[in-house]
């Protein structure tokens, strides 16, 4: 504990050093929406990976900490884990965006502390599932924190769409020219920084695009990209998943010719989408550059949740607990950060706000579930402790009551499309414990399901989760998982980051 006190003390004076004359750094945060990384989903995205990157930090291992778009948003937005902001699904019902939301959680956004520091914010893109609904107070609601919004009204689409724009409703068409999404995000944030220079306020700009999320609308001069590309044959591809829990085991196997056919299609239609994301990605670089803005200011790309095509037989889709769905790419430029920088260091999407806090001057928030990667982004004099960390997934598994129309037997499942292969439902709720240190990888899971069903998967032996080796584990083992799991099921700010070395704290000490 002393050894990780000193540390941490080594460590706030060099970031005080670092930070503490003259004005706070810039920020910009880019959030991508379902955009993988196991499918080679930064493939396209080549001035990203070269101005964002190469230029700095890329995370190795970036987890949501739940593989669904709206509590893994409300997640990086408050830096907690979704038992504790209890936005547990994409509905209203389920916390999204509702009224416990707007009056808990938002109110201790990213935003809200950027703002409070002096910092000018600015907003575009899709924010929450239920933005902008009538169940969330409309588009007059402006999330606490922003100073200019342009909030996409409910889930991502390219065109068609209502901007709610500081408090009024923007309609918008299909007119390329004028409508399509992530080039609107790349036009307002572009202006937005036009104004912007060494002697204004410090700013934070948050671009939230559609792609690659359905329906996979490309810009035009793209739709003719990636005509030869499909979607990888990865060992779990088109397999069954026969010793899995219950809603892989129900999806057909082999797949439908039809879904493998449009699985590959979709696949190289994400890929185009994320052509246009590129194009901001340059053009924000580029603008920061000719305002001489770069040097200042912090640069983060991620995405919300993974995604899979084929992987045990699921045509497409996330919710799933396996590495597909919850690894996302993580890549942080910067004053400090060294270019060309790799990580291993096992890092959350808890973990953005309380990084961007101390990136922005401040220590972190230590009343978050996540940690500032400031350490692993800027190594002091000491180094970072090691790259063990105890991580939670959540997911609550989402349902229809009464089934899918078209689809026979859909009670209590969802998403099931296509040829009616669901791919969530009710019993698809689970917490699984994902640990990593330098020596080893794995993931535990349990099953909210009639059969408490629990799955174990050593990721150095099986990186592609072939072989669910539960009854593998020694008794012992599955014990002190299992007490972990709970800890973190149960955890709450500083009692999530205990379980985390380096300080090798007792288990039993810290709740
Ligand atoms: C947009 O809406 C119009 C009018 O309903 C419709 O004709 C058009 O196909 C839609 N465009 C897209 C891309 O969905
Ligand atoms: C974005 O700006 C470019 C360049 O000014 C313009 O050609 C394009 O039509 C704009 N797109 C949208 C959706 O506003
Ligand atoms: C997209 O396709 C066009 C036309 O074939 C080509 O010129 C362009 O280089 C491609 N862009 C990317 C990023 O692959
Ligand atoms: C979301 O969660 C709420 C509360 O548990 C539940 O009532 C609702 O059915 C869920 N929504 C879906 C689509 O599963
Ligand atoms: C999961 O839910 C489905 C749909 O309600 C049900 O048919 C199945 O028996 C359940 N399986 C388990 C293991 O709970």
């Amino acid at each position: 504990m002393m050894e990780f006190l000193w540390r941490f003390c080594v460590l706030m004076s060099t970031v005080m050093m670092v930070f503490g004359a003259g004005k706070r750094p810039n920020i910009v945060f880019i959030l991508t929406d379902d955009q993988d990384v196991t499918m080679n989903g930064m493939t396209p995205l080549v001035n990203t990976v070269s101005l964002i990157g190469k230029q700095g930090m890329t995370f190795n291992n970036m987890f949501t900490t739940s593989p669904l778009c709206c509590p893994s948003r409300s997640s990086i937005l408050t830096g907690n884990y979704v038992h504790n902001h209890k936005a547990y699904n994409n509905s209203i019902s389920g916390g999204c965006s509702n009224a416990d939301w707007q009056k808990g959680p938002e109110k201790t956004t990213f935003a809200t502390y950027l703002r409070g520091m002096g910092y000018k914010t600015f907003f575009a893109g899709k924010y929450l599932n239920q933005y902008g609904t009538k169940d969330a107070g409309g588009v007059a609601h402006i999330p606490p924190g922003w100073d200019e919004w342009n909030g996409l009204v409910k889930n991502s689409v390219y065109y068609n769409y209502t901007l709610s724009v500081n408090g009024k409703a923007e309609e918008h068409g299909d007119d390329y020219n004028k409508d399509y999404l992530t080039d609107l995000i790349n036009n307002r944030s572009h202006e937005f920084l036009e104004k912007q220079s060494t002697t204004t306020p410090p700013f934070f700009v948050m671009v939230s695009t559609p792609a690659c999320h359905a329906p996979f609308d490309s810009a035009p001069q793209y739709v003719q990209n990636y005509t030869k590309n499909a979607a990888p044959r990865g060992p779990s591809f088109n397999k069954a998943g026969t010793d899995k829990h219950w809603l892989i085991r129900h999806a057909p196997n082999p797949m439908a010719k039809d879904s493998v056919t449009l699985l590959d299609d979709v696949f190289r239609k994400r890929w185009r989408t994320l052509l246009s994301v590129d194009d901001m990605v340059k053009n924000i670089v580029d603008t920061l550059d000719s305002r001489k803005l770069l040097d200042s200011t912090y640069i983060i790309f991620s995405s919300d949740n993974g995604y899979h095509l084929g992987q045990f037989s699921l045509p497409m889709d996330k919710r799933q607990l396996y590495e597909f769905d919850i690894r996302v790419p993580l890549l942080i430029r910067g004053p400090k950060i060294k270019a060309g920088s790799v990580t291993d260091y096992p890092a959350l999407n808890i973990d953005i706000m309380p990084t961007m806090i101390q990136l922005a001057g401040d220590p972190a928030p230590k009343d978050v579930d996540g940690l500032s990667l400031v350490p692993v982004l800027i190594p002091s004099t000491t180094e970072t402790g090691g790259l063990s960390r105890d991580c939670l997934i959540e997911h609550s598994g989402e349902y229809e009551v009464n089934g899918i129309k078209g689809c026979p037997n859909t009670e209590f499942l969802a998403q099931c499309s296509p040829d009616c292969v669901c791919e969530d439902s009710k019993n698809n709720t689970f917490s699984c414990l994902r640990h990593i240190d330098a020596k080893s990888s794995y993931t535990y899971c349990e099953m909210v399901d009639s059969e408490s069903f629990q799955e174990y998967y050593d990721l150095i032996k099986d990186p592609h989760q072939l072989t669910n080796s539960i009854k593998s584990v020694k008794p012992p083992d599955l014990a002190a998982m299992h007490k972990k799991l709970i800890l973190l099921q149960l955890c709450k700010g500083n009692g999530c980051r205990q379980l985390v070395p380096p300080d090798n704290v007792e288990i039993e000490g810290s709740v």
